[in-house]
């Protein structure tokens, strides 16, 4: 990995063995955009690259120049107005009401490894061999503002991390109305745009068009990143599939609102921004003042999309989690919420534990309810102290009576948010989010509190804090269930209220700094009535996240299936719940809800004393069988196979770093009869290995256990992956195989000899 620099050409080359990212100095200084994609050749001159034709209705920058106009350049950082009319990536206004900017090269460095971005996640480095970055400090003279774009080249993989810090040291008071955190003009738009979109329940479902003329865009307004669109989206080119051909990932490290756009100009060039979206925002800049964006990470290959998705989850898992759990199998855990929502006593609580630790689970985790006057969802939130009703003995004393049985104990917090019903909002009515004038409105009968103010996060630390001191917590599952209206904060000027959404988001990046500081060995799973907040901003902090509310595992294939196109298995939480499922009421087997829950951080979400005793006997291998192949789940090299939003049968795979070993999963939606032949074809394998391979779940001669594995025997691992896996089985029909049946499923399990 290197930056080559040419001070005489006025070129900037980012490159590693993968990739090229090459910039250079345009004429008026401005900074342009010349390459992103596979590595070449360093040259001594790039300026060839650099296409600038007279187009007609062009408007000009040099009196005697028809051709130098901006909008038909490709740029690192456009601006509006001065003969761009593309949507910029940031706008500037000055006090005489001006937005027009001009940001002029002025200076550069090169740094090893990373620079932080203070109050903000974002991914980082272990030594500074693993980065180069390079920063290019412009200016704005009139505006007195100085922006640094900063370009952070990784080692390995096709990676650039990029953001944007402005800084005022002029004399008057700037507004940004606009910040992105990354701008990036590709020369053709040729490509398909995949989006990850979907609701409550159905979340990051990929959606795919083709690229056209105008503005394609996604994003969310509702404080949290949300259910409804992901901070991620793809660019590849339309004959790219899961292994061969080019793409290009853009991903934000952010919570909060956010865009990721793509404009398609007449010429067929193509804009990229990503960053905090401009609605709504508006940050002061006093003299003195800075500001940094969130950063956006690209990422370019050209070899597929398992190998794009692959590299975001080896960063992401590596270098942008943190902490003690990073690098760690995830326990396997139960969480009370579905076995008893609100309806629990500390008793039953005990009886759901006892029998989770005879089955072998590692953790008990304590959902909603167990604190202030929370016995539904009208009270209670802002409390954080325990229900002594419930728990007579406290936090304290249920979570010392789990560890006595051997299990860790973990518990439930929603920081963010009050209940009109509470004692917290009997004292601070005013820290809630509030338009003054206006009605509040709720979301779950509950109230944002306005984290952008100092005090309230400290009141909620200390709440958090003196549990977690006191009472023998493994883990917390932090959740946030509404999003957010009214954002105006009580404690800024009018002038400061458009920057009330991501002072929020600063304030709960900073209450889950300081918690995970103070108790670093605290597994924390980020959670926003199941996937509204899973991005990689929270991740930063809590190294898995619950993928949904949607415990369906059909449903549940759909949706972590979608999210592996960003994010590693080690951040799914997934879990098995009860038959007829609570939000679908469907039945599936239980063996199908494990194969599903597998592929992630696995637990179970259910009373298990009212499984029957074989159903309790295939718990405990269901938990044999995850302990023994967790660390090649959840640490291995991931690969789609089969999507299930393209036909009746899913598949996907995780192969060990040494290819000696891979556990692959396969679903099939609804059962058929005399169906046709199928293959599976595997990936990632050794093709000069040898597997021995087994099954779990019916199999082509008809045997069928949720528990134990069958042999189906030797296979060349140049065989699975051309020729494939023989998936066929004869289905129902002469009622030989009765036992497969609809939404089933199987584990292939395959060792090196
Ligand atoms: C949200 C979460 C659930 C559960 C409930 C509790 O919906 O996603 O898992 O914790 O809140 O109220």
């Amino acid at each position: 990995m290197c930056i080559i620099i040419n001070k005489q050409k006025n070129t900037f080359h980012l490159c590693n063995e993968e990739i090229s990212y090459i910039m250079t100095v345009l004429p008026n200084s401005q900074m342009g955009q010349l390459y992103f994609g596979k590595r070449i050749k360093e040259r001594e001159d790039y300026s060839h690259l650099l296409e600038i034709l007279p187009r007609p209705m062009a408007s000009c920058i040099y009196d005697t120049d028809k051709a130098f106009s901006m909008e038909h350049i490709k740029q690192e950082y456009g601006t509006f107005g001065a003969t761009d009319y593309r949507i910029p990536a940031a706008e500037v206004i000055q006090e005489n009401g001006n937005r027009i900017s001009e940001f002029c090269l002025h200076d550069y460095r090169v740094e090893p490894g990373k620079p932080k971005l203070p109050g903000l996640p974002a991914t980082y480095t272990e030594n500074d061999a693993e980065t180069d970055t390079l920063i290019l400090g412009l200016e704005d003279q009139q505006a007195g503002l100085r922006l640094e774009l900063t370009y952070t080249v990784f080692a390995r993989g096709g990676i650039i991390a990029r953001s944007a810090r402005f800084l005022n040291h002029g004399g008057q008071t700037l507004h940004l109305s606009s910040a992105m955190s990354l701008c990036m003009d590709l020369p053709d738009s040729e490509y398909d745009w995949i989006q990850f979109s979907g609701a409550w329940a159905r979340e990051r479902y990929p959606k795919v068009r083709r690229l056209e003329q105008g503005i394609q865009s996604v994003g969310s307004l509702r404080g949290h990143s949300s259910h409804n669109h992901n901070p991620f989206v793809i660019l590849k080119r339309p004959n790219t599939d899961e292994s061969h051909g080019e793409a290009l990932g853009f991903s934000l490290i952010y919570s909060g609102n956010f865009l990721a756009q793509a404009e398609v100009d007449t010429y067929d060039t193509t804009r990229v921004l990503m960053g905090i979206h401009p609605n709504g925002f508006d940050w002061k800049l006093s003299p003195g003042e800075e500001f940094q964006t969130p950063e956006a990470v690209m990422v370019y290959t050209d070899r597929g999309m398992n190998h794009l998705s692959q590299t975001f989850h080896s960063l992401y898992q590596k270098r942008l989690a943190r902490g003690y759990w990073r690098d760690r199998e995830r326990p396997i855990l139960i969480n009370n919420w579905e076995a008893t929502y609100f309806d629990f006593t500390e008793e039953k609580l005990i009886k759901i534990a006892e029998k989770a630790k005879e089955c072998g689970i590692e953790l008990f985790v304590l959902d909603d309810g167990w604190f202030g006057q929370r016995s539904s969802e009208h009270a209670g939130l802002g409390d954080w102290t325990p229900n002594l009703d419930r728990l007579p003995e406290g936090i304290n004393g249920l979570a010392q009576r789990i560890e006595d049985m051997g299990m860790k104990f973990g518990l439930w917090f929603e920081p963010e948010m009050v209940n009109r019903d509470s004692d917290l909002y009997r004292e601070h009515p005013d820290w809630i989010l509030a338009a003054p004038g206006y009605r509040s409105s709720h979301g779950r009968y509950q109230y944002v509190l306005d984290f952008s103010r100092k005090e309230v996060v400290d009141c909620i630390y200390r709440m958090m804090a003196k549990i977690l001191s006191e009472a023998k917590i493994s883990y917390v599952k932090w959740d946030m269930n509404r999003s957010i209206t009214e954002c105006y904060s009580a404690a800024l000027p009018p002038d400061r209220q458009g920057e009330v959404y991501h002072r929020y988001i600063l304030g709960v990046y900073d209450l889950y700094e300081r918690l995970t500081e103070e108790f670093p060995q605290v597994l924390f799973e980020s959670c926003a009535s199941g996937g509204g907040r899973f991005d990689p901003g929270m991740l930063y902090y809590a190294p898995q996240a619950w993928t949904s509310d949607d415990t369906d595992a059909v449903e549940r294939v759909k949706i972590q299936y979608g999210s592996t196109y960003c994010y590693p298995l080690s951040s799914m939480g997934s879990h098995v719940s009860a038959a007829p499922n609570h939000q679908l009421n469907r039945n599936t087997p239980l063996r199908t809800r494990a194969n599903t829950a597998y592929f992630g951080t696995f637990g179970y979400e259910l009373n298990l004393n009212l499984l029957s005793e074989e159903e309790q006997e295939e718990v405990k291998e269901q938990i044999r069988f995850m302990k023994e192949y967790r660390h090649l789940i959840q640490f291995g090299t991931f690969y789609r196979l089969k999507s299930p939003f393209d036909g009746n049968i899913t598949a996907w795979m995780t192969v060990s770093s040494d290819r000696k070993e891979a556990v692959a999963g396969w679903y099939r939606t609804l059962n058929g009869v005399n169906m046709p032949y199928t293959r599976l074809r595997l990936q990632g394998l050794d093709p000069e290995a040898e597997y021995e391979v087994e099954v779990r779940g019916s199999c082509e001669r008809g045997t069928f256990s949720g528990t134990q594995s069958f042999r189906i025997g030797t296979r060349c691992g140049d065989e699975l992956m051309n020729l494939g896996l023989i998936t066929s089985d004869a289905s129902s029909g002469q009622n030989e195989n009765a036992e497969s049946c609809d939404f089933d499923s199987r584990i292939y399990i395959l060792k090196a000899k």
